[in-house]
């Protein structure tokens, strides 16, 4: 389909604010959404960048419970710091919203309401778990069990991490509440969905036959779901996190989080542009289109384009170029388990380097298949390319235009056949860039923008114009009159993908006009025209510099084996009402001894306030019995006695246990009375 458009509104996935972002979410979304935005904006072309924080949603009010605070708590720490993330990375949204906003809130409610009074949703009840100790049913990441493909142990109801599958909270075996630990039962609640079944032909058409031009793993992702025939989904949710269902009879139900988000897009054009949103999202002459991660697809092009449809008044996206995912040197890019490189860490380690990021990020895209990000490649990329191409020509060009003309653009005299041969390729250099450009190509895209410096560079290893410069100065004028006029027109195809770069070269070169379409000229700057002192736009990364960052990886790695494997996992909650029963006190070692033929234990004669008591204790591999005597212990006083030994132990003195087995005694850090309470 050839359609011509008016206007781009461009969409990139709404980030989660439950933690900061990281180099997976600047390569799979953000960092294309923003070269493309970018580009249709130097071309002039009228558009529409938006971003926001998504912030309702189960994973964010139990990490809100975890660290005892409320979800907007949560929200509001990891939104602002989203939020400057993506401004140091120069993501030029045009407004980077949230959706605990009241404009947010009221546009999703309104969303659903439509389509509510339309008769678009099925209302259906239907059996749920539910969690009777903690009172409350368990949506989504409320609860974990063994995955039914994969046997993972620890999948959630809405997905298996592992396999990826996505689930349903009755798909799992040996379900557990993530609140209270304990085995959910099945309750009746009543929800809305919305049948997918019948919208399912229209997509089938819409998808498979009208956009055959989509991306393959998109197209293909689309098919298997379509091929697998859709059913209904539900839209709400019984939770008291998320913008509450908006009808009668709906307490304690909010709209399911993948119901709210994607309307947020609409708010957020709404709260930028209230007077003419709508040309936005209801004018077929605007192009929408959304940049996402792999994981959204089936969200972004078959549930909420069945919403906008369900609704009637809105266009369907154009295109949906999602990405695959970047690895982290081996292994999967993982928020809980610290294994990313987080924007805002890398500028503290990386100053004012923001472009190598993003040109490593774009070179190294997962555009068709998973990629690998490490810190080697990351080196190389920044050594080889931006410092020892890039960088390399636009200093020799600066430094060699100074050193004969005084930094002055020379006059050319006369071009040679090479000198044709050379513009001539760099003249495509603009159809290329822009053909990978449209078709969402941006790695091919920035291959070719870097073959404008390789041209540059080949042109003067070629020309040495610092040879000729010895008896004709008019050649040398020539060839730096062309190499300034390259350098010119690489800040402007470096623009989209290295704005940072881009800005200096042209305050280098005293030139800030360049537009888009001045691409491939070669009358960028004028005979004469002045230009600054030259500067190094890039240098070099050191081996120490790039170990440093591994170091920190395989710190990371490490601490990660100690919790997951040896370290105990955590004990499901105890109520404060079970930890009282226990009486745990303070007692004075008054005898230790070793006990006859066992290895093991050493036997106590302890001061608890109370007239006194033994206690044996499996400890005599860590002390001796002399190193105890006198010290002031921890027990537990209510164990009922146990006979070890044919002697009655009356209680249990606690000890920690280190990684590698060994004890240590629990001892008050200042003299207490025997048989203080610990509480
Ligand atoms: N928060 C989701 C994620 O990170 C993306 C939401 S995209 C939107 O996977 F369309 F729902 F906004
Ligand atoms: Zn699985």
């Amino acid at each position: 389909m050839n359609k011509t458009f008016k206007r781009t509104l461009i969409t990139s996935a709404l980030p989660y604010a439950n933690g900061p972002v990281h180099i997976g979410h600047l390569a799979g979304v953000y960092v294309p959404a923003d070269i493309y935005a970018r580009y249709l904006r130097l071309k002039g072309e009228e558009v529409l960048f938006i971003g926001g924080s998504d912030e309702h949603g189960v994973p964010i009010a139990l990490k809100a419970k975890a660290e005892g605070l409320t979800p907007q708590e949560i929200v509001d720490r990891y939104h602002y710091i989203i939020k400057k993330s993506f401004e140091d990375f120069g993501i030029t949204f045009d407004i980077y919203s949230r959706t605990s906003s009241a404009i947010h809130k009221e546009t999703a409610a309104g969303f659903f309401r439509k389509l509510y009074d339309k008769g678009e949703f099925l209302e259906k009840t239907s059996e749920q778990y539910y969690d009777e100790e903690a009172g409350q049913f368990l949506a989504d990441r409320y609860i974990t069990g063994k995955c039914p493909h994969c046997g993972n142990e620890k999948a959630y109801g809405d997905q298996c991490e592992a396999c990826g599958t996505s689930l349903s909270p009755l798909d799992l075996i040996n379900p557990k509440s993530a609140v209270s630990g304990s085995v959910p039962v099945l309750r009746e609640t009543k929800h809305w969905f919305l049948p997918l079944d019948k919208h399912e032909a229209w997509l089938k058409k819409w998808i498979l036959e009208d956009h055959k031009e989509w991306k393959s793993n998109v197209y293909g992702q689309c098919k298997s779901w379509l091929d697998m025939g859709l059913q209904p989904r539900a839209v709400s949710r019984d939770l008291d996190w998320g913008v509450p269902v908006p009808i009668e009879g709906a307490a304690g139900k909010v709209l399911y989080v993948w119901f709210d988000a994607p309307v947020g897009y609409i708010s957020n054009t709404i709260e930028y542009s209230p007077d003419d949103w709508e040309k936005w999202w209801k004018d077929p002459e605007t192009k929408l289109i959304h940049f996402i991660g792999k994981d959204n697809i089936v969200f972004h092009c078959i549930v909420f384009p069945a919403m906008l449809k369900a609704d009637g008044t809105y266009i369907l996206p154009e295109n949906v170029p999602a990405n695959e995912f970047l690895n982290l040197e081996g292994d999967k890019i993982s928020t809980s388990r610290n294994w990313a490189v987080w924007l805002h860490e890398y500028l503290e380690n990386f100053p004012g380097k923001q472009d190598i990021l993003r040109y490593v990020l774009t070179a190294n895209a997962p555009e068709t298949k998973d990629n690998d990000f490490t810190w080697k490649d990351f080196q190389a990329r920044n050594n080889n390319e931006l410092v020892a191409i890039l960088g390399n020509f636009v200093n020799r060009a600066m430094v060699l235009t100074h050193k004969y003309f005084d930094g002055k653009i020379p006059a050319i005299s006369e071009l040679t056949d090479y000198d044709k041969e050379t513009l001539a390729e760099f003249a495509h250099v603009k159809e290329e860039v822009e053909n990978y450009l449209t078709v969402f190509r941006f790695r091919d895209a920035l291959k070719e923008a870097m073959n404008l410096a390789r041209i540059g560079n080949k042109y003067l290893a070629d020309t040495e114009p610092w040879k000729t410069a010895k008896n004709d100065l008019a050649r040398t004028a020539t060839i730096l009159n062309i190499s300034m006029q390259i350098t010119a027109n690489l800040a402007i195809v470096f623009e989209p993908f290295l704005p940072f770069t881009s800005a200096k070269i042209k305050k280098l070169i005293n030139q800030e006009n360049l537009k888009w379409a001045d691409l491939g000229s070669i009358l960028l700057l004028e005979n004469g025209h002045v230009l600054h002192t030259p500067e190094l736009l890039f240098e070099k990364i050191d081996d120490e510099v790039i170990q440093e960052q591994v170091q920190k990886l395989e710190d990371t790695k490490k601490t990660n084996e100690l919790k997951e494997n040896k370290a105990n996992p955590q004990r499901p909650n105890v109520s404060f009402d079970d930890f009282s029963k226990l009486d745990i006190r303070t007692g004075k070692v008054l005898e230790c001894t070793k006990v006859p033929k066992a290895d093991k234990l050493l036997q106590f004669k302890i001061d608890d306030g109370l007239g006194g008591r033994t206690i044996l204790s499996g400890i005599a591999a860590h002390y001796k019995p002399e190193d105890l005597t006198g010290k002031n212990v921890c027990f537990i006083a209510n164990l009922e006695p146990r006979k070890i030994k044919g002697i009655v132990s009356q209680g249990m003195i606690l000890s920690a246990e280190n990684a590698d087995g060994s004890l240590s005694v629990i001892m008050p850090e200042k003299e207490v009375k025997p048989g203080s309470e610990v509480k």
